[in-house]
């Protein structure tokens, strides 16, 4: 039986974007948040290294340097105006932060302290400068329980452990969502004046990632069944240092601290590929380094498929007070002591530049046109706004989820208030319904685990740090195939309780729909930017492609690609040297 709630604000995800919106709409309206996981259990909690801020507590700094690394790291696709409120309001939103109780690293004069990130320099590009506010190597863990606990004070209402299923769309406006209760199979409709999804990446259609098992691409995956675009999908990020064959993240931090990337000759490599900031380059430039190292036989190891992050140089102190967790890490899933021994490390699929297109007020956008869907919003990871173009800095993105989350519980919060809630149809949950019945009483054919192996491998041989053509197009066949046999899949488990199985084949379902996204979007941008590396069209042509796409899914299940020029602003193209 289906259960019904009413809010004027209903945000779909828990991390740090979720509860940000979440704290700011509480204050003003009766909001809940639905969250798949245990709040505090998010992703954002795996987020190591820092949040950046130009507050020039150790160095000197400005907002201004920091929107020109932004803007140059996106390898210029990044929108200016969006970045120029992402910088102008970081140094508030960490102030914002240390108000509520998160325990930053202090200098000796009590400030908050400051480290070096990659990208991050002073003075347009002269040298690295430390702008990442941090708490050891546990700056999201800090974020989301500081988060949590005022959301609570402020009467923010849980759902914790409820998948989004679908939106409920009211003559083009959005009206509410439909959620599946995992703990009792139960559906429920949340009718909300004003809906906010900010549900994280997907990191999981590759097969090494730094990304948790629940970053399935939900909330995107639900706005592109629902016709609407997902924008600069192509656009993907691998972070230089996972934990070789594991991919659990290693933070840029070690490198922040003085950690250098090696490879089998013992040569500090990137100082050919990056002769100014070296292993503090952007994490695209330095991905594709190590790509072309092992590629061009100077890997480490037996079957010299790695490289080493060498911290031995670093004050033994500094790396067990500093990066506790990662040393941690290395101890225990590899066996090397990062003080003593250089860690096997490799390109990890990490973050998801593209996503939902949004204002920066947050609201998503219907169209590459302009127009906007009233009530709904996106921010964080599942969003796209753009300030990370082409190619994130370290350290944007636990800014982007607490400036724009922020902005999303406001603007939310502001509709709600000068809005009536749309009348829901009473089948709203209807199609959700009876796809879930016909997955439990089916008597289908195959188990949808072995799918999702299938592409995970193929997007990771395929559609990773470097594309061409005939990969991309042997991906597409790939995923085509996935998908029939998803369609004709089915679910062993038919209870209701917990079904972890029907989950993560609704999980599945998401990630389909993000490689398809992903990798048609990918083989039409017949050029070179940021994360997005074409072996067979390696220049970056601005001439063409100074452009963001936009993906839809229409009703014959066909996509299509539109095209929304860039916001240009203080800094003008040039070629991306560091
Ligand atoms: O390396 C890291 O600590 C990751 C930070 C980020 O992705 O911003």
């Amino acid at each position: 039986m289906v259960q019904y709630h009413d809010y004027d604000a209903v945000i779909v995800g828990a991390g740090g974007a979720g509860l940000r919106a979440a704290l700011e709409a509480g204050k003003r309206v009766k909001t809940a948040v639905v969250s798949k996981l245990y709040p505090t259990r998010s992703h954002t909690g795996a987020a190591q290294g820092g949040m950046c801020a130009a507050l020039a507590n150790v160095e000197e700094d400005s907002w201004e340097w920091h929107a020109f690394d932004t803007v140059k790291g996106s390898d210029f696709l990044a929108d200016q105006d969006a970045v120029d409120v992402m910088c102008k309001e970081a140094v508030t939103s960490v102030l914002d932060l240390e108000r509520m109780g998160l325990p930053f690293n202090r200098t000796s004069e009590g400030k908050i302290d400051q480290r070096r990130f990659g990208g991050h320099t002073r003075n347009h590009g002269e040298a690295a400068v430390k702008r990442a506010c941090y708490a050891a190597d546990r700056t999201g863990h800090m974020i989301l329980q500081t988060l949590f606990q005022q959301c609570n004070k402020e009467g923010v209402e849980f759902y914790n452990e409820f998948f989004v299923m679908d939106l409920v769309m009211v003559d083009g406006a959005c009206a509410g969502i439909v959620a599946y209760e995992i703990a009792t199979g139960e559906l429920h409709v949340f009718r909300s004046k004003s809906v906010l999804f900010a549900t994280g990446g997907y990191g999981k259609i590759y097969k090494i990632t730094s990304n948790a098992h629940t970053l399935t691409g939900d909330g995107p995956g639900v706005v592109y069944r629902n016709g609407l675009p997902l924008e600069d999908m192509e656009f993907f990020q691998f972070h230089p240092t996972g934990l070789y064959r594991l991919g659990i993240l290693l933070s840029e931090a070690a490198r922040g601290e003085g950690g250098i990337l090696r490879n089998s000759d013992g040569e500090r490599f990137m100082e050919r590929y990056a002769p100014t900031i070296k292993d503090l380059a952007p994490r695209d430039m330095v991905s594709r380094a190590e790509f072309f190292e092992i590629k061009e036989g100077r890997g480490a190891g037996p079957q010299q498929d790695y490289l080493l992050l060498d911290l031995t140089e670093v004050d033994p102190e500094v790396v067990e007070k500093k990066l506790p967790d990662i040393t941690e890490f290395a101890r225990t899933y590899l066996d090397v002591d990062p003080v003593k021994e250089g860690v096997p490390i490799v390109p990890t699929a990490h973050y998801a530049m593209g996503g939902i297109p949004t204002t920066i007020e947050a609201e998503v956008r219907r169209n590459h046109t302009g127009d906007t869907v009233d009530g709904f919003y996106a921010a964080g990871e599942c969003a796209c706004v753009s300030v990370h173009g082409a190619n994130r800095l370290g350290t944007n993105s636990l800014l982007d989820i607490v400036v724009f989350g922020r902005r999303g519980g406001l603007a939310m919060a502001e509709y709600a208030s000068t809005h009536k809630q749309l009348e829901v149809p009473e089948d709203a949950h209807v199609e959700s319904e009876s796809w879930i019945m016909e997955l439990l009483e089916g008597d289908k054919r195959e188990p949808s685990h072995a799918i999702r192996t299938e592409l995970q491998d193929v997007m990771w041989d395929k559609v990773s740090v470097s594309r061409d053509e005939e990969g991309l197009g042997h991906a597409l066949k790939t995923i085509d195939t996935l998908k029939a046999r998803f369609a004709d899949a089915h679910v062993k488990d038919q209870s209701k309780i917990f079904n972890t199985e029907l989950v993560e084949h609704m999980e599945l379902g998401y990630l389909l729909d993000m490689a398809e996204a992903l990798t048609v979007s990918a083989r039409a941008r017949t050029e070179s930017r940021g994360g997005h590396y074409r072996e067979d069209h390696q220049l970056r042509e601005d001439d063409h492609w100074l452009k963001h796409s936009f993906i839809t899914r229409n009703e014959e299940g066909d996509t299509e690609l539109g095209y929304m020029d860039v916001t240009l602003g203080r800094y003008e193209p040039v070629e991306r040297k560091y």
